[in-house]
C-alpha cells in the first residue's frame, strides 16, 4: 500500500463542544462567528482539512444551536485559501442534482478545496418529524448508493442519463464543473458492511472513527482488498486528542473531561433513544469508556507530547493519511497540537512528509 504524506484536520464546532457541554473552559458556542474564527486560525496554525458535520437539528439536544453545514462551507471557502473544506451530507435531505451543483459551487468558490462527507444517518427524528421518513439502514445505503451515483458523475461534469429505483435524471448536465480538477473528493462515513461496499465503490477517501490501532488496521485491511475501478483507497481517522508534556498531566486533563461528560448523561439517554440500534458506528463507540465524539479518545491519543506523536506514526504506517482531531477546550488545544505534535511528527517522517502538499490533490 502507498502510503501518502500525513495530513491533520479539525472537526468545526457546528453543535458546540466535543466532550463536554457544561465546561467552564469552554460555554456552549456553537455559532457561525466562532466557526469562522476557529477555522481561520486552523489554517494559519497550518492544518490541512476541516469537517463540517451536518445537522439541521442538534443531535444532542433539539433546542441547542446547530450550524448549518452548506452555507457555513461555502462561506469558509471564500474566507480561506489553502485549506480543504469538507461538507457532510446525508442523501435524503437533499435531491442529488441540487447537491451536484452546492457542491461544483464551493468547489469553484474555493478554488478546488472542496469534499463532500457521505453519511447515512443515525438521528431518527431528524427525518422522521420532517415527514421524509427513516428508512431501515441498509435500505438507506441502497438509496445512497444510488445517490452518490448521480452525484460523483455529476459533479464530474457528465451530461447524464440515469434511471434507477430512486431517481430518473435525464440529459442532465451541470456548468460549470469543477474548474480545478476532475471533480471534488468524495469522503464515506460509515462502519457497516454496505458503507464498506459504498466506500470501495464510490469513494476517495474513507473515515473511520476513532478506535485503537489493531482494530483500525483490520478495518483497513478488509477494505483495501476490495477490488476498485479506480486509484486505491485513502483512510482518514477520527480522533480526540489531549496531549500534554507528560503523561500524568495528560491523564488528569483527560479525568476533568469524563468527569465533565457525566453531566451530559440526561443529554446522552435521549440521543440514545433517538439513534438507529443498526448504526455500526454507535456499537463501536459503546466498547469504551471515552470523551468526545466519532470515536474520540478511543484511538489512544491521550498521554505526553512523544507518547501521541509515536501513535500518530503507528497509524499513519498502518494507512492513516489524515486525522480529523477534536479538542477541549478546542482552540487552546488545536494550537498546541500545532506547535508541539505536528513538528514532532513530522520530524519522525521520511522526508517526503516535510514537504508542503496541496490540500485534497488527488
Ligand atoms: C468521520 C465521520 C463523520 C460523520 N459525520 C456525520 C454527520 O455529519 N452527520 C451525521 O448524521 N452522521 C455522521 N456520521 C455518522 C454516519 O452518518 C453513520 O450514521 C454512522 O457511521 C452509522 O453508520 P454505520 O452503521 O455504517 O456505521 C459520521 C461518521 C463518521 C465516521
Amino acid at each position: 500500500m502507498t502510503i501518502r504524506p500525513l495530513r491533520f484536520g479539525i472537526w468545526a464546532l457546528v453543535h458546540g463542544s466535543r466532550a463536554a457541554y457544561q465546561d467552564p473552559e469552554e460555554p456552549y458556542d456553537a455559532s457561525w462567528e466562532r466557526n469562522r474564527d476557529l477555522v481561520v486560525a486552523a489554517e494559519a496554525l497550518g492544518y490541512d482539512s476541516t469537517l463540517i458535520a451536518q445537522h439541521t437539528i442538534n443531535p444532542h439536544q433539539e433546542d441547542l444551536d446547530q450550524l448549518e453545514a452548506w452555507s457555513a462551507a461555502a462561506a469558509l471557502a471564500a474566507l480561506t485559501s489553502r485549506i480543504e473544506i469538507i461538507a457532510a451530507i446525508k442523501p435524503y435531505l437533499y435531491h442529488p442534482v441540487v447537491l451536484a451543483k452546492l457542491a461544483l459551487g464551493i468547489e469553484n468558490i474555493s478554488r478546488g478545496r472542496f469534499a463532500i462527507n457521505l453519511v447515512n444517518a443515525w438521528n431518527r427524528p431528524e427525518f422522521d418529524k420532517a415527514g421524509i421518513g427513516f428508512a431501515e439502514h441498509d435500505a438507506r445505503y441502497a438509496y445512497g448508493r444510488e445517490w452518490i451515483a448521480v452525484v460523483s458523475r455529476l459533479m464530474q461534469g457528465e451530461r447524464l442519463t440515469y434511471k434507477g429505483e430512486h431517481f430518473d435524471v435525464r440529459d442532465y448536465v451541470l456548468r460549470p464543473g469543477s474548474l480545478y480538477r476532475p471533480r471534488p473528493l468524495i469522503y464515506v462515513g460509515g462502519e457497516s458492511e454496505p458503507a464498506r461496499a459504498l466506500v470501495a465503490d464510490h469513494g476517495d477517501v474513507w473515515f473511520i472513527n476513532g478506535q485503537p490501532l489493531d482494530d483500525v488496521a483490520g478495518l483497513i485491511a478488509d477494505v483495501a482488498a476490495r477490488p476498485r475501478a479506480t486509484v486505491p483507497l485513502r483512510f482518514g481517522l477520527s480522533a480526540f486528542v489531549i496531549a500534554r508534556q507528560t503523561r500524568a498531566e495528560a491523564e488528569a486533563a483527560y479525568q476533568r473531561l469524563l468527569d465533565l461528560s457525566k453531566k451530559d448523561a440526561p443529554m446522552k439517554a435521549i440521543q440514545k433513544q433517538n439513534t438507529d440500534p443498526k448504526a455500526v458506528m454507535m456499537q463501536t463507540m459503546l466498547k469504551s469508556a471515552r470523551v468526545g465524539s466519532n470515536g474520540g479518545t478511543a484511538a489512544g491519543l491521550v498521554g505526553s507530547y512523544d507518547e501521541v506523536a509515536a501513535r500518530i506514526q503507528g497509524f499513519h504506517a498502518a494507512g492513516i493519511e489524515l486525522f480529523m482531531l477534536q479538542f477541549q477546550p478546542f482552540e487552546a488545544e488545536m494550537e498546541r497540537f500545532a506547535k508541539e505534535i505536528i513538528p514532532r511528527v513530522r520530524a519522525q517522517s521520511p522526508a517526503g512528509d516535510k514537504l508542503a502538499h496541496p490540500a485534497g490533490s488527488r
